[in-house]
């Protein structure tokens, strides 16, 4: 019943342990821990946060000029104060498929004179009052590191470099001076530049193949960094992992190409539970496991040949190339190709989804040695944790788990081993139920568990190898009536429970409700 996280994924030989329904209480399981057993440094950035301009995310969400619910720049009060309890600490702009589309040049200077323009990718008309100057506006509001996705699809090589110019440069040229004309002087200096968003997805405005796509990227990244050799770049990935699709090829070529000079390549992961199938779906964390683990070695192959221009020799550099998982979350309902207009991608969420994305997170946490970015897709109102109306707004489901974890998990992530029983599903052979990850910062420790049985609770062993517990443990439990329960304008079925249990010595023991995330907050001694 040993089941370390980077096994369960092996089609295992041994049958797995199906833990039998029925009245509470009979199971068990046990997660060990031992604080200098790192699996790497988490980049807060993993906990970040994506809005584009699809739907009602930005126009409508964050952003809603002459809403008594406003301040004078259009910012959403309610929102940014949401927003900001969810601790983001990065947003991604401004798409997504728009950002295929976007024309920079269109969304600055005066707001009143800012050309409305045909929006291809989600089929509306784009009015450009929401631009360059009003995101780095609202992510100094909301405390986040602005990511910005440059159009590689209708856009040039010349206009990616100018508005990475227009943001950063700090030089006295024709650009930089209209910067200045607008109401800054100073450069931003942001730092993380999208290569294209999915520039292998047939869908895509410019789509290309992958050694068009790695020629082109290649060459805007040399450019990007002639203008200022601090950018961090994240080259687009292979976005499509179905049967057929050449996921792995993509990948390969892009990163052979760029290895030299992007920072970062993207994943993308969308799930859902069509279906209505919760087992399975709950399990869906084990497809980032997967997808991450295939990308991290495909990086690591693609490193490993670089080649030093001056000797002729392997490169000895140390260079290293990361993994941003630039979009992700639970998208099903709103799906598909009805999704043009205004009051599109509205995922209304429920319990089970919360799980899901508590799992991903969990992944995330557990890869924090190649994962260094990640984006949930959105922020507000499209596949988002916030959902808006003219007269107020709500907590869907999924955000406590996410402001749970952007809050508290820091540090190192702890290697764990967790024993736990399992059972089979429609897509993976060997599912625990229980799913953990842990970080410790300090003295602080943070355990996150996700008991995925949907009848009973689990009690668990957590047992420090080379530490003891010091005062109370901080409680704090995602649950609802059932997996379906779903929150709503004036109604919280699913939220944050806060408790506390007194511990000390090497070990505790808690039972985890069914179907929960819990976070268990600690002090070591
Ligand atoms: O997040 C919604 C859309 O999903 C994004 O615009 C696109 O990149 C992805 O396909």
């Amino acid at each position: 019943m040993k089941i370390s996280r980077r096994s369960v994924l092996a089609a295992s030989a041994a049958a797995p342990v199906i833990l039998k329904t029925g009245p509470a209480s009979a199971a068990s399981a046990s997660i060990q821990l031992h604080s200098r057993r790192h699996r790497g440094e988490i980049d807060k950035n993993i906990f970040g946060n994506f809005i584009e301009h699809l739907g009602r995310c930005i126009t409508g969400g964050i952003f809603d000029e002459g809403s008594p619910l406003s301040d004078s720049r259009g910012f959403r009060k309610d929102v940014m104060s949401a927003v900001k309890d969810m601790a983001v600490p990065m947003l991604r702009w401004p798409g997504g498929n728009f950002s295929s589309n976007y024309e920079w040049r269109d969304g600055i200077g005066p707001r009143d004179k800012r050309p409305k323009r045909l929006e291809m990718a989600w089929g509306t008309v784009e009015d450009n009052r929401f631009g360059t100057h009003e995101f780095m506006d609202y992510v100094e509001a909301v405390g986040a590191e602005p990511y910005i996705c440059l159009n590689l699809g209708t856009g040039s090589w010349a206009d990616a470099q100018q508005w990475i110019e227009y943001v950063n440069g700090d030089q006295d040229t024709a650009v930089t001076r209209m910067r200045k004309q607008n109401g800054r002087d100073k450069p931003w200096g942001v730092k993380y530049w999208g290569l294209g968003n999915e520039m292998d997805g047939y869908w895509q405005m410019g789509h290309r193949s992958a050694s068009d796509y790695a020629a082109f990227a290649l060459e805007t990244a040399k450019l990007a960094k002639l203008t200022d050799p601090n950018v961090k770049l994240i080259a687009a990935g292979a976005s499509n992992f179905r049967a057929g699709s050449d996921w792995i090829g993509w990948n390969r070529t892009v990163l052979e190409a760029v290895r030299d000079y992007a920072d970062y390549i993207s994943l993308h992961l969308y799930v859902g539970n069509a279906a209505n199938d919760y087992a399975d779906f709950v399990a869906s964390p084990l497809e980032m496991d997967q997808k991450i683990d295939i990308l991290a070695g495909l990086i690591a192959a693609a490193m490993s040949g670089r080649i030093d221009r001056v000797t002729g020799q392997p490169s000895r550099d140390g260079r290293k190339l990361y993994i941003a998982l630039d979009e992700w979350n639970v998208w099903y309902r709103a799906r598909g190709n009805g999704q043009r207009g205004r009051r599109i991608l509205e995922e209304h969420y429920n319990l089970e989804d919360a799980l899901v994305v508590a799992g991903f997170l969990n992944s995330l946490v557990n890869h924090a040695d190649v994962v260094k970015i990640a984006n949930l897709a959105q922020l507000v109102n499209v596949i988002a944790p916030i959902f808006t109306s003219d007269k107020g707004m709500f907590l869907q489901t999924i955000y406590y788990p996410l402001q749970l974890f952007s809050k508290n998990v820091k540090g190192n992530s702890l290697d764990l081993l967790v024993e736990s029983p399992t059972y089979k599903s429609r897509r993976f052979d060997t599912v625990p139920y229980i799913d953990a990850s842990a970080s410790l910062e300090g003295n602080s420790l943070v355990i996150n568990v996700v008991n995925r049985h949907q009848d009973q609770p689990i009690d668990v062993v957590i047992g420090l190898e080379d530490k003891d517990f010091s005062g109370p443990v901080m409680v704090s439990e995602v649950n609802g009536p059932d997996i379906k329960a779903e929150n709503d304008f004036g109604k919280t079925l699913v939220s944050a429970r806060q408790s506390s249990i007194n511990t000390g010595g090497r070990s505790l023991t808690h039972s985890f409700p069914a179907h929960s995330y819990t976070q268990l907050c600690a002090t070591l001694a």
